[in-house]
């Protein structure tokens, strides 16, 4: 009898899916005694405790059912006056928002309510390690662009238009990024708006770590004027800007064809968000502004000390200014990416994630993660140093 689990009996389409590279190097660390993580992707942070008392509330006060498919009215809302007043752009809260589980949900909607087989998305890289994935699930075509340290991993126009081809639906863009920290101006993320334009594409910009910005203004793509914001899906969330990782909650705002898509599929994959999640985020955004300010000024702290820290061991690092990843080129140490990080692991109990993790242009660099402790990190600086000084 056939083994009912053959690797046989899975789609194409999933089983040519490749496992996530940071995963790989959890699972190894989890193997460990006294590993400092620099390769995890969520704050360190508990929720901020008002946010953290709204769950609890509202589990007391029986909120227990689904709600709506698309979310709360009061969280839309919630959201839309958010986006108005940090970036003067209106939303629809009843037609043009959805509440998803995470962005990760929300992405795997877009790509799906948007692509059919063989549809081409260009994707600036590294990345975050999703992109490719959900546009793979959905049956369509990823077409990756390196972003350069020369260019502080701007995305460059030049590239998307060379990537464009008759088959082009969708260009992602992602800042402040994940792995490199970079941010985009607005001069840049206004020339690929146009080239969307003049070639009839829809931008998908996920904007999840929008608050945690250092000595920056966050550009937000859909507020750069009504044209641009008629073709862009505006991805954002919860689990970085408000320690929420754990609560599973994030949105999608759009034009309303697509995101009555969007909603089309949530409603038969999903049916609603969690609804303690939701009240959750309606008090993070209610009330959260406070904590938002404290937790970037302490990772602004950690940010500092890691960029100069790796500068120092002839780690080329570029400024980040935003999210809470520094990148550093590891070409001083002779070695790729992927044999650095398994060395840094096994060697000092340091874990970084390679950055061929985040697509191609992450080779010859890794991603270090301080939303961590500030003594953790200057321990694991320590650490990076002696291995330095035996393979530098
Ligand atoms: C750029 C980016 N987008 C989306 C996500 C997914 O976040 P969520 O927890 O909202 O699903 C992450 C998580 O690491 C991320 O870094």
């Amino acid at each position: 009898m056939q083994e009912i689990s053959d690797v046989r009996h899975l789609s194409k389409r999933v089983a040519g899916l490749k496992p996530s590279g940071i995963r790989k190097f959890f699972d190894i660390a989890a193997t460990m005694k006294d590993v400092i993580s620099l390769g995890i992707g969520e704050p360190d942070f508990t929720t901020p405790r008002p946010i953290l008392e709204a769950g609890i509330d509202s589990l007391k006060q029986g909120e227990t059912h689904y709600t709506s498919n698309a979310g709360k009215l009061v969280l839309r809302q919630g959201i839309a006056a958010n986006l108005q007043r940090l970036y003067g752009v209106r939303y629809d809260p009843v037609n043009e928002i959805i509440a998803t589980v995470g962005v990760s949900e929300a992405l795997y909607l877009t790509m799906t309510a948007l692509l059919d087989p063989g549809d081409e998305v260009i994707i600036p890289t590294p990345c975050f390690v999703s992109y490719q994935a959900e546009v793979i699930l959905a049956g369509g075509v990823p077409v990756e662009i390196p972003s350069r340290m020369e260019d502080n991993f701007e995305l460059d126009p030049d590239l998307v238009r060379a990537a464009i081809t008759p088959r082009t639906k969708v260009i992602f863009v992602g800042y402040p990024n994940n792995p490199t920290g970079a941010v985009a101006t607005r001069t840049t993320l206004t020339e690929v708006a146009r080239i969307a334009e003049e070639h009839d594409l829809i931008l998908v910009s996920d904007e999840i770590y929008d608050r945690l910005v250092y000595d920056f203004q966050h550009v937000c793509v859909p507020a750069l004027d009504e044209s641009i914001k008629r073709r862009t899906v505006l991805l954002g969330g919860f689990s970085k800007d408000y320690a929420m990782t754990g609560w599973r909650i994030g949105y999608a705002a759009g034009p309303e064809d697509i995101i009555k898509g969007l909603v089309r599929i949530h409603q038969y994959t999903i049916m609603s968000a969690p609804t303690t999640a939701q009240d959750a985020a309606i008090q993070a955004l209610a009330g959260g502004e406070k904590f938002v300010d404290e937790m970037v000024a302490e990772y602004d702290r950690r940010r500092r000390l890691i960029v100069g820290g790796l500068n120092k061991l002839g780690l080329t690092t570029f400024e980040p200014r935003g999210a809470f990843y520094a990148f550093p080129q590891i070409k001083a140490s002779g070695m790729d990416d992927e044999t650095f990080a398994e060395k840094l692991l096994k060697e000092e109990h340091v874990a970084v994630v390679p950055g061929n993790a985040f697509g191609a242009g992450g080779d010859g660099f890794v991603r270090c993660s301080y939303a961590t402790a500030y003594e953790k990190i200057e321990e694991a600086l320590q650490r990076m140093e002696k291995f330095m000084n035996r393979h530098g």
